[in-house]
């Protein structure tokens, strides 16, 4: 099938209120037109999700800009969001359509479910081009969280969703092949007064926003209680069921806790940055002959890309234990140190039922 007749698939789809996967340039989403409540809660009851964690709405670029860009950003924003800063107009012009999600305070047409019955709606437009062709198509706004069950690893890949949702043969998934990113998007509230502030890392950092626009993001945590919740700062999140563990020590002194300790017995899973040298990985190889050791590039872009990928293969291959390196310091990891975290804490056959933050 050719792209055009899957989008013309998905939109009838759509239209016919049923979900549908759509690939975007971070992740592939679980999408429902936004408009349509009871595709919104089928997005909730296939996902395992709180009613009360709001979703993205996903909305198409202009066609073509006038002389004046942040009025054609408007008429496509204004059936969603009441009140866009100026701030948010320079965000926009500068990074959509692409990974990044700007929280406004929502128009009263946006759907309580849409929102979690919150007065604030997540909005991006994404810059994956066969989801904008299908948002042109559809005309509307397409809600959609990531692509995967509650608490788990994000999909990558149009197979990765299929393997989310076994079970679900009739779920439509639009294939726009791997993902550019890797991992979800960035999300900026700017619904307040103040500075944008950072409810999510993602694939655009705070120091890339401000040597493009000069607009300083906020990155206080969260304290007062009126801020929207982010199911992704969940202390439990993107989580695989097997155990995972970030090591901190260098290669040697992990070489060491092997030879010390019970690790030297199981089936584990070793990633390791590209860089090590040679003489240590031989001797993990030695010493590790049921495990298997994978090396991963230490910089951040290709790392994201093949993050979820790596956790789904890793998991799937049923290991005791994944261990992988924690990321070094520097804004540059913030969205990886963020995700890595979360999972190892979620990690593990009970994950669901990890305490969250
Ligand atoms: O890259 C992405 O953002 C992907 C692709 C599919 O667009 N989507 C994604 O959706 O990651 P999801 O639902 O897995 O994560 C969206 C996050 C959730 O943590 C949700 O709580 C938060 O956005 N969110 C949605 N609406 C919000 C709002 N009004 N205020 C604060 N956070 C909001
Ligand atoms: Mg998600």
């Amino acid at each position: 099938m050719s792209d055009s007749e899957s989008v013309t698939k998905a939109l009838s789809a759509l239209h016919a209120g049923k979900l549908v996967a759509i690939p975007t340039e971070t992740v592939y989403g679980l999408g429902a037109d936004a408009s349509n409540p009871l595709a919104i809660q089928a997005i909730y009851q296939l996902k395992g999700r709180p009613a009360n964690h709001p979703l993205i709405v996903h909305v198409q670029a202009p066609l073509e800009y006038s002389q004046d860009k942040a009025h054609d950003w408007l008429a496509i924003l204004s059936p969603w969001a009441r009140h866009i800063p100026e701030s948010a107009f320079v965000l926009i012009e500068h990074f959509w359509p692409g990974p990044l999600t700007l929280v406004f305070q929502k128009s009263r047409l946006v759907l309580d479910a849409v929102t979690g019955g919150q007065d604030t709606i997540a909005i991006r437009s994404p810059s994956h081009p066969l989801a904008q062709e299908l948002l042109r198509g559809f005309r509307g706004g397409i809600a959609a969280p990531s692509a995967n069950r509650f608490g788990k690893v994000s999909p990558s890949s149009a197979a990765h969703v299929r393997s989310e949702f076994i079970d679900q043969d009739d779920l439509l998934i639009l294939d726009g092949g791997d993902c550019q990113f890797g991992i979800e998007s960035t999300i900026l509230d700017v619904s307040g007064d103040g500075e944008p502030r950072l409810l999510r890392p993602g694939s655009i950092s705070p120091k890339q926003i401000k040597e493009a626009t000069g607009i300083n993001v906020s990155i206080d945590p969260i304290k007062d209680q009126k801020i929207p919740r982010v199911s992704g700062s969940l202390k439990a999140h993107y989580a695989p069921n097997t155990p995972l563990h970030l090591y901190k020590q260098g290669l040697s002194d992990f070489l060491q806790s092997i030879k010390q300790g019970r690790i030297l017995d199981q089936s584990i899973a070793l990633v390791v940055w590209e860089d090590k040298n040679l003489h240590d990985l031989a001797q993990l190889k030695e010493l590790t002959k049921k495990s298997k050791l994978i090396q991963v590039p230490k910089e951040p872009i290709a790392f994201a890309h093949g993050l979820y990928r790596l956790l789904r293969l890793l998991d799937q291959s049923q290991y005791q234990t994944i261990y992988i390196p924690s990321p070094p310091s520097g804004e540059g990891w913030d969205a990886i140190r963020d995700r890595l975290q979360r999972a190892s804490f979620g990690s593990g056959p009970s994950s669901i039922n990890h305490p969250s933050s």
